[in-house]
């Protein structure tokens, strides 16, 4: 398992087809949130042990705002579509959420975009 955008969060890449449908097996901290990012692909997240605190975003008049959030318990999921639909952020309740998480494209060599909702910030990095 590799550090997932930075933080105490981690993953791993189960599968990667031609086409570049991609399968992560990701653990999501329960100490700190991950920052709000995107992977410039839709993707199924679904939870296979523990609590995730899922909060998904949209860019409106230029700012990111919180659209919902979602409590995942093991067998829920949530969908996103492709850009710029795909800002979102998730954090373990209670103890590390365990989730399987499907891309539409190879998310490893796609730059993300984070998000600093405080100062409107975006960084763009590569996934590595
Ligand atoms: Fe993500």
């Amino acid at each position: 398992m590799q550090s997932l955008h930075g933080g105490d969060s981690t993953f791993t890449i189960l599968q990667t087809d031609d086409d570049g449908l991609t399968l992560m097996l990701a653990k999501f901290s329960a100490l700190e949130e991950t920052p709000v990012h995107d992977h410039g692909s839709w993707g199924i997240a679904c939870v296979v042990r523990g609590r995730d605190r899922y909060r998904h975003y949209r860019i409106e008049g230029g700012k990111v705002r919180l659209l919902y959030e979602k409590e995942l318990t093991q067998g829920s999921f949530v969908t996103w579509p492709d850009p710029p639909h795909d800002i979102h952020s998730q954090q373990g309740i209670g103890d590390a959420a365990w989730e399987l998480v499907l891309f539409g494209k190879d998310v490893t060599e796609i730059p993300r975009h984070y998000h600093d909702l405080e100062t409107g910030k975006v960084r763009t990095a590569l996934p590595r």
